[in-house]
Protein backbone atom coordinates (compact mmCIF):
# COMPACT_ATOMS: atom_id res chain seq x y z
CA UNK A 1 0.00 0.00 0.00
CA UNK A 2 0.89 3.35 -0.93
CA UNK A 3 1.06 4.45 3.22
CA UNK A 4 4.08 1.70 4.19
CA UNK A 5 2.07 0.64 7.28
CA UNK A 6 1.02 -2.64 8.61
CA UNK A 7 3.87 -4.86 7.17
CA UNK A 8 2.56 -7.29 9.59
CA UNK A 9 -0.95 -7.64 9.99
CA UNK A 10 -2.37 -5.22 12.45
CA UNK A 11 -3.26 -6.09 16.30
CA UNK A 12 -5.01 -5.17 18.72
CA UNK A 13 -8.94 -4.81 20.43
CA UNK A 14 -11.77 -3.42 19.15
CA UNK A 15 -14.81 -2.24 20.68
CA UNK A 16 -17.54 -3.93 18.64
CA UNK A 17 -17.89 -7.84 19.22
CA UNK A 18 -18.44 -7.42 23.12
CA UNK A 19 -19.63 -3.80 23.19
CA UNK A 20 -21.60 -3.02 20.56
CA UNK A 21 -23.16 0.47 20.94
CA UNK A 22 -22.42 0.76 24.53
CA UNK A 23 -18.93 2.12 24.46
CA UNK A 24 -17.75 5.00 26.13
CA UNK A 25 -14.25 6.67 27.44
CA UNK A 26 -14.52 4.88 30.69
CA UNK A 27 -14.60 1.74 29.08
CA UNK A 28 -12.17 2.25 26.35
CA UNK A 29 -9.10 3.88 28.98
CA UNK A 30 -10.02 0.21 31.31
CA UNK A 31 -9.02 -1.46 28.02
CA UNK A 32 -6.19 0.55 27.71
CA UNK A 33 -5.36 -0.13 30.87
CA UNK A 34 -5.68 -4.11 30.46
CA UNK A 35 -3.71 -3.92 27.65
CA UNK A 36 -0.84 -2.67 28.94
CA UNK A 37 -1.04 -4.79 32.55
CA UNK A 38 -2.44 -8.13 30.76
CA UNK A 39 0.79 -8.52 28.47
CA UNK A 40 -0.88 -7.91 25.36
CA UNK A 41 0.90 -5.15 24.59
CA UNK A 42 4.49 -6.44 24.49
CA UNK A 43 3.27 -9.29 22.96
CA UNK A 44 2.41 -6.95 20.27
CA UNK A 45 -1.22 -5.98 20.18
CA UNK A 46 -1.40 -2.26 19.60
CA UNK A 47 -4.45 -0.63 18.28
CA UNK A 48 -7.05 0.33 20.54
CA UNK A 49 -9.98 0.97 18.12
CA UNK A 50 -13.32 2.09 19.06
CA UNK A 51 -16.02 1.09 16.86
CA UNK A 52 -19.54 1.94 16.21
CA UNK A 53 -21.49 5.06 18.25
CA UNK A 54 -18.57 7.29 19.74
CA UNK A 55 -19.98 9.87 17.06
CA UNK A 56 -22.40 12.72 18.27
CA UNK A 57 -23.69 15.61 15.88
CA UNK A 58 -21.67 17.82 13.64
CA UNK A 59 -21.51 21.74 14.80
CA UNK A 60 -22.40 24.35 12.38
CA UNK A 61 -19.17 24.36 10.70
CA UNK A 62 -19.65 20.40 9.63
CA UNK A 63 -16.94 19.29 12.37
CA UNK A 64 -17.89 15.81 13.90
CA UNK A 65 -18.50 15.62 17.03
CA UNK A 66 -18.44 12.64 19.81
CA UNK A 67 -21.17 11.78 21.59
CA UNK A 68 -21.34 14.12 24.66
CA UNK A 69 -22.48 11.58 27.32
CA UNK A 70 -20.56 9.16 26.28
CA UNK A 71 -17.37 11.09 25.46
CA UNK A 72 -17.40 13.69 27.70
CA UNK A 73 -13.64 14.25 27.83
CA UNK A 74 -13.55 14.72 23.70
CA UNK A 75 -12.06 11.83 21.92
CA UNK A 76 -8.70 13.55 21.68
CA UNK A 77 -8.47 13.51 25.17
CA UNK A 78 -9.08 9.94 25.33
CA UNK A 79 -6.12 9.00 22.26
CA UNK A 80 -3.57 11.10 23.92
CA UNK A 81 -4.23 8.75 27.21
CA UNK A 82 -3.97 5.38 24.97
CA UNK A 83 -0.64 7.44 23.91
CA UNK A 84 0.80 7.77 27.38
CA UNK A 85 0.17 3.77 27.39
CA UNK A 86 2.11 2.97 24.61
CA UNK A 87 -0.52 2.06 22.27
CA UNK A 88 -2.32 3.69 19.36
CA UNK A 89 -5.54 4.53 18.90
CA UNK A 90 -7.99 3.67 16.40
CA UNK A 91 -11.91 4.82 15.37
CA UNK A 92 -14.63 4.18 12.89
CA UNK A 93 -16.79 5.60 10.52
CA UNK A 94 -18.74 4.82 7.16
CA UNK A 95 -18.86 5.63 3.50
CA UNK A 96 -22.33 6.50 3.99
CA UNK A 97 -24.57 8.96 5.52
CA UNK A 98 -24.97 6.97 8.18
CA UNK A 99 -23.05 3.88 9.98
CA UNK A 100 -24.18 0.72 10.16
CA UNK A 101 -25.60 1.45 14.21
CA UNK A 102 -27.31 5.03 12.94
CA UNK A 103 -24.96 7.19 13.71
CA UNK A 104 -23.46 10.27 11.15
CA UNK A 105 -21.39 8.92 8.35
CA UNK A 106 -18.47 10.64 6.62
CA UNK A 107 -19.86 10.67 2.93
CA UNK A 108 -19.42 14.23 1.52
CA UNK A 109 -17.40 14.99 4.97
CA UNK A 110 -14.37 12.86 4.24
CA UNK A 111 -11.65 15.16 4.06
CA UNK A 112 -12.86 16.97 7.22
CA UNK A 113 -13.44 13.85 9.00
CA UNK A 114 -9.71 12.57 8.05
CA UNK A 115 -8.23 16.38 9.32
CA UNK A 116 -10.67 15.84 12.64
CA UNK A 117 -8.82 11.99 13.19
CA UNK A 118 -5.47 13.77 12.39
CA UNK A 119 -6.03 16.57 14.73
CA UNK A 120 -6.50 14.19 17.59
CA UNK A 121 -4.29 11.43 17.05
CA UNK A 122 -6.22 8.92 14.90
CA UNK A 123 -3.77 6.04 13.91
CA UNK A 124 -6.42 3.53 12.53
CA UNK A 125 -9.35 3.66 10.64
CA UNK A 126 -12.01 1.68 10.13
CA UNK A 127 -14.31 2.52 7.56
CA UNK A 128 -17.43 1.20 6.81
CA UNK A 129 -20.00 0.29 4.30
CA UNK A 130 -23.78 0.85 5.25
CA UNK A 131 -26.12 3.51 3.95
CA UNK A 132 -23.89 4.04 0.72
CA UNK A 133 -26.72 3.94 -1.76
CA UNK A 134 -25.21 3.63 -5.27
CA UNK A 135 -22.25 4.68 -4.21
CA UNK A 136 -19.03 2.70 -6.10
CA UNK A 137 -17.00 0.77 -3.20
CA UNK A 138 -13.54 1.25 -4.88
CA UNK A 139 -14.20 5.31 -5.51
CA UNK A 140 -15.36 5.45 -1.70
CA UNK A 141 -12.79 3.89 -0.35
CA UNK A 142 -10.18 5.36 -2.51
CA UNK A 143 -11.95 8.68 -2.10
CA UNK A 144 -11.10 8.56 2.28
CA UNK A 145 -7.65 6.62 1.53
CA UNK A 146 -6.61 10.26 -0.22
CA UNK A 147 -8.23 12.33 2.74
CA UNK A 148 -6.08 10.28 5.67
CA UNK A 149 -3.05 10.83 3.34
CA UNK A 150 -3.37 14.27 3.03
CA UNK A 151 -3.21 14.72 6.26
CA UNK A 152 -0.02 13.95 6.39
CA UNK A 153 -0.65 11.44 9.86
CA UNK A 154 -0.04 7.54 9.40
CA UNK A 155 -3.05 6.08 9.76
CA UNK A 156 -4.00 2.69 9.00
CA UNK A 157 -6.81 2.02 6.57
CA UNK A 158 -9.33 -0.25 7.70
CA UNK A 159 -11.66 -1.54 4.59
CA UNK A 160 -14.68 -2.46 6.23
CA UNK A 161 -16.22 -3.50 2.88
CA UNK A 162 -18.38 -6.56 3.26
CA UNK A 163 -20.68 -5.89 0.21
CA UNK A 164 -20.53 -8.61 -2.20
CA UNK A 165 -21.55 -10.82 0.37
CA UNK A 166 -25.13 -9.36 0.89
CA UNK A 167 -27.75 -9.57 -1.71
CA UNK A 168 -29.39 -6.67 -1.03
CA UNK A 169 -25.67 -4.37 -1.95
CA UNK A 170 -25.99 -2.47 -5.35
CA UNK A 171 -22.52 -2.53 -5.08
CA UNK A 172 -21.14 -5.72 -5.52
CA UNK A 173 -16.87 -5.08 -5.83
CA UNK A 174 -14.52 -7.28 -4.36
CA UNK A 175 -12.22 -5.25 -1.89
CA UNK A 176 -9.64 -8.32 -2.61
CA UNK A 177 -9.29 -7.07 -5.91
CA UNK A 178 -8.86 -3.55 -5.76
CA UNK A 179 -7.33 -2.94 -1.73
CA UNK A 180 -4.00 -3.48 -1.61
CA UNK A 181 -3.58 0.27 -3.49
CA UNK A 182 -6.26 1.70 -1.32
CA UNK A 183 -6.03 0.35 2.11
CA UNK A 184 -4.23 -2.10 4.17
CA UNK A 185 -6.67 -4.76 5.45
CA UNK A 186 -10.79 -5.38 3.69
CA UNK A 187 -13.35 -7.36 4.97
CA UNK A 188 -13.49 -11.07 3.17
CA UNK A 189 -17.15 -11.44 4.43
CA UNK A 190 -20.00 -10.13 6.81
CA UNK A 191 -19.81 -10.29 10.16
CA UNK A 192 -18.66 -12.79 12.64
CA UNK A 193 -20.90 -13.73 15.66
CA UNK A 194 -19.75 -15.94 18.48
CA UNK A 195 -20.45 -19.23 17.30
CA UNK A 196 -18.61 -22.16 15.85
CA UNK A 197 -20.79 -22.36 12.62
CA UNK A 198 -23.63 -21.31 11.01
CA UNK A 199 -26.04 -18.00 10.17
CA UNK A 200 -27.58 -14.97 12.20
CA UNK A 201 -29.23 -12.61 10.19
CA UNK A 202 -26.11 -10.98 8.14
CA UNK A 203 -23.54 -12.88 11.03
CA UNK A 204 -21.88 -16.05 9.74
CA UNK A 205 -20.14 -18.21 12.32
CA UNK A 206 -16.18 -19.17 12.60
CA UNK A 207 -15.68 -21.97 10.55
CA UNK A 208 -18.21 -20.31 7.12
CA UNK A 209 -15.81 -17.25 7.20
CA UNK A 210 -12.44 -19.38 7.89
CA UNK A 211 -14.13 -21.27 4.36
CA UNK A 212 -14.98 -18.16 2.43
CA UNK A 213 -11.17 -16.63 3.03
CA UNK A 214 -9.52 -19.64 2.67
CA UNK A 215 -9.34 -19.07 -1.33
CA UNK A 216 -8.32 -15.74 -0.95
CA UNK A 217 -5.07 -16.40 0.60
CA UNK A 218 -2.96 -15.05 -2.49
CA UNK A 219 -4.32 -11.92 -2.14
CA UNK A 220 -2.82 -10.93 1.53
CA UNK A 221 0.70 -9.72 1.67
CA UNK A 222 2.85 -6.99 3.55
CA UNK A 223 1.16 -3.63 3.83
CA UNK A 224 -2.29 -5.22 2.64
CA UNK A 225 -3.93 -7.86 4.52
CA UNK A 226 -7.07 -10.27 4.34
CA UNK A 227 -9.53 -9.36 6.72
CA UNK A 228 -11.81 -12.44 8.20
CA UNK A 229 -13.34 -9.96 11.14
CA UNK A 230 -12.61 -9.90 14.48
CA UNK A 231 -11.61 -12.52 17.55
CA UNK A 232 -14.43 -13.83 19.52
CA UNK A 233 -11.89 -15.61 21.68
CA UNK A 234 -12.95 -14.71 25.34
CA UNK A 235 -16.49 -13.82 24.25
CA UNK A 236 -18.34 -17.16 25.74
CA UNK A 237 -19.77 -18.79 22.50
CA UNK A 238 -17.57 -20.95 21.83
CA UNK A 239 -15.73 -23.39 23.69
CA UNK A 240 -12.08 -22.96 24.53
CA UNK A 241 -10.83 -25.50 22.60
CA UNK A 242 -12.62 -23.53 19.50
CA UNK A 243 -11.10 -20.44 20.13
CA UNK A 244 -7.53 -22.14 20.27
CA UNK A 245 -8.72 -23.56 16.35
CA UNK A 246 -9.53 -19.51 15.81
CA UNK A 247 -6.80 -17.96 17.38
CA UNK A 248 -4.49 -20.70 15.34
CA UNK A 249 -6.09 -20.31 11.83
CA UNK A 250 -6.12 -16.78 12.33
CA UNK A 251 -2.79 -16.89 12.45
CA UNK A 252 -2.48 -19.30 9.76
CA UNK A 253 -4.19 -16.73 7.04
CA UNK A 254 -2.12 -13.96 7.83
CA UNK A 255 -5.34 -12.68 9.52
CA UNK A 256 -4.93 -9.03 11.74
CA UNK A 257 -5.71 -10.37 15.15
CA UNK A 258 -7.83 -7.96 16.79
CA UNK A 259 -9.04 -9.05 19.80
CA UNK A 260 -13.14 -8.40 20.56
CA UNK A 261 -13.24 -9.31 24.28
CA UNK A 262 -14.05 -7.28 27.05
CA UNK A 263 -9.83 -8.00 27.96
CA UNK A 264 -10.40 -6.00 31.47
CA UNK A 265 -11.32 -9.04 33.00
CA UNK A 266 -10.64 -12.00 31.37
CA UNK A 267 -9.97 -15.91 32.52
CA UNK A 268 -6.16 -17.08 32.24
CA UNK A 269 -7.52 -19.70 29.93
CA UNK A 270 -8.63 -16.61 28.01
CA UNK A 271 -5.19 -15.02 28.34
CA UNK A 272 -3.37 -17.85 27.58
CA UNK A 273 -4.89 -18.17 23.77
CA UNK A 274 -4.35 -14.75 23.28
CA UNK A 275 -1.07 -14.26 24.69
CA UNK A 276 0.40 -17.30 22.71
CA UNK A 277 3.79 -15.62 21.04
CA UNK A 278 4.66 -18.92 19.48
CA UNK A 279 1.09 -18.79 17.62
CA UNK A 280 1.49 -14.71 17.36
CA UNK A 281 4.85 -15.35 15.71
CA UNK A 282 3.25 -17.26 12.85
CA UNK A 283 0.84 -14.51 12.41
CA UNK A 284 3.37 -11.90 12.29
CA UNK A 285 5.85 -13.90 10.44
CA UNK A 286 8.07 -11.24 7.89
CA UNK A 287 7.57 -12.82 4.85
CA UNK A 288 3.97 -12.40 4.93
CA UNK A 289 2.50 -15.05 2.48
CA UNK A 290 -1.24 -15.90 4.24
CA UNK A 291 -0.97 -19.89 4.72
CA UNK A 292 -4.06 -21.63 2.91
CA UNK A 293 -5.79 -25.57 3.74
CA UNK A 294 -3.28 -28.09 1.58
CA UNK A 295 -5.16 -31.38 2.17
CA UNK A 296 -8.73 -32.13 3.14
CA UNK A 297 -10.56 -36.03 4.11
CA UNK A 298 -13.72 -35.38 4.89
CA UNK A 299 -13.85 -33.40 8.22
CA UNK A 300 -10.02 -33.69 8.40
CA UNK A 301 -7.71 -30.85 7.42
CA UNK A 302 -4.25 -29.93 6.67
CA UNK A 303 -3.17 -25.88 6.91
CA UNK A 304 0.12 -25.11 5.82
CA UNK A 305 1.87 -21.60 6.03
CA UNK A 306 5.50 -20.71 4.65
CA UNK A 307 7.54 -18.64 7.00
CA UNK A 308 10.32 -16.60 6.78
CA UNK A 309 13.08 -19.21 8.25
CA UNK A 310 12.53 -21.24 5.19
CA UNK A 311 10.26 -23.34 7.88
CA UNK A 312 6.02 -24.07 7.57
CA UNK A 313 3.67 -23.70 10.40
CA UNK A 314 1.12 -26.51 10.08
CA UNK A 315 -2.12 -26.85 11.49
CA UNK A 316 -3.48 -30.15 11.95
CA UNK A 317 -7.57 -29.02 12.28
CA UNK A 318 -10.37 -31.53 13.29
CA UNK A 319 -13.84 -30.21 12.76
CA UNK A 320 -15.66 -33.48 13.57
CA UNK A 321 -17.50 -34.35 16.71
CA UNK A 322 -14.73 -37.37 17.92
CA UNK A 323 -11.08 -37.31 18.10
CA UNK A 324 -8.86 -38.19 14.81
CA UNK A 325 -5.08 -38.65 14.36
CA UNK A 326 -4.68 -36.10 11.52
CA UNK A 327 -1.05 -36.83 9.48
CA UNK A 328 0.46 -33.75 7.52
CA UNK A 329 3.05 -34.84 4.78
CA UNK A 330 5.87 -33.36 4.01
CA UNK A 331 5.38 -33.43 0.20
CA UNK A 332 1.70 -31.84 0.68
CA UNK A 333 4.16 -28.99 2.68
CA UNK A 334 5.90 -28.37 -0.20
CA UNK A 335 9.01 -30.52 0.99
CA UNK A 336 10.82 -33.56 -0.12
CA UNK A 337 9.58 -36.96 1.54
CA UNK A 338 12.80 -38.14 3.39
CA UNK A 339 13.89 -34.84 4.53
CA UNK A 340 14.41 -34.36 8.31
CA UNK A 341 12.67 -31.60 9.72
CA UNK A 342 12.37 -29.99 13.63
CA UNK A 343 8.99 -29.75 15.41
CA UNK A 344 7.97 -27.36 17.94
CA UNK A 345 4.28 -27.93 18.94
CA UNK A 346 3.11 -24.84 19.62
CA UNK A 347 0.08 -25.17 22.24
CA UNK A 348 2.50 -27.68 24.32
CA UNK A 349 5.18 -25.23 23.88
CA UNK A 350 7.80 -27.82 23.34
CA UNK A 351 10.15 -29.35 20.96
CA UNK A 352 8.94 -33.39 19.77
CA UNK A 353 12.49 -33.39 17.95
CA UNK A 354 13.33 -34.49 14.23
CA UNK A 355 11.12 -36.35 12.30
CA UNK A 356 11.08 -37.53 8.88
CA UNK A 357 8.28 -38.09 6.14
CA UNK A 358 5.29 -37.08 8.29
CA UNK A 359 3.75 -35.52 11.21
CA UNK A 360 0.54 -37.41 12.84
CA UNK A 361 -1.37 -36.12 16.06
CA UNK A 362 -4.25 -37.05 17.60
CA UNK A 363 -6.51 -33.68 17.66
CA UNK A 364 -9.66 -33.40 20.01
CA UNK A 365 -13.32 -32.44 18.33
CA UNK A 366 -13.63 -28.85 16.87
CA UNK A 367 -9.63 -28.59 18.05
CA UNK A 368 -6.20 -28.18 16.25
CA UNK A 369 -2.99 -28.83 16.45
CA UNK A 370 -0.52 -26.63 15.54
CA UNK A 371 3.44 -27.16 14.92
CA UNK A 372 6.36 -25.29 13.36
CA UNK A 373 8.66 -27.35 11.43
CA UNK A 374 12.45 -26.10 9.93
CA UNK A 375 16.10 -27.12 9.92
C1 LIG B 1 -20.86 -3.47 10.42
C2 LIG B 1 -19.42 -3.95 10.53
C3 LIG B 1 -19.15 -4.40 11.96
C4 LIG B 1 -19.39 -3.24 12.93
C5 LIG B 1 -20.81 -2.71 12.75
C6 LIG B 1 -21.02 -1.44 13.53
O1 LIG B 1 -21.78 -4.49 10.63
O2 LIG B 1 -19.19 -4.98 9.63
O3 LIG B 1 -17.82 -4.88 12.10
O4 LIG B 1 -18.45 -2.23 12.67
O5 LIG B 1 -21.10 -2.43 11.39
O6 LIG B 1 -22.31 -0.91 13.38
Amino acid sequence: TANGLAKTPPMGWNSWNKFGCNIDEKTVRAVADAMAASGMRDAGYQYVVIDDCWQGKRDADGNILPDPAKFPSGIKALADYVHSKGLKFGIYSDAGSMTCGRRLGSQGHEYQDALAYARWGVDYLKYDWCYTGTRNSEEAYALMADALRSTGRDIVFSICDWGVSRPTMVDKSMPWEWGEKIGNLWRTTEDIYDAWAGRKGTSLGMVNILDLTEPLYAYAGPGHWNDPDMLEIGNGGMSDVEYHAQFSLWAMIAAPLIAGNDISQMSDATRAILLNRDVIAVDQDSLGHAGHRVRKDGDLEVWSRPLADGGRAVVLFNRSERPADITANWTDLGFPANVALKVRDLWAHKSLGSVTGHFTAKVAPHGVVMIRLGQ
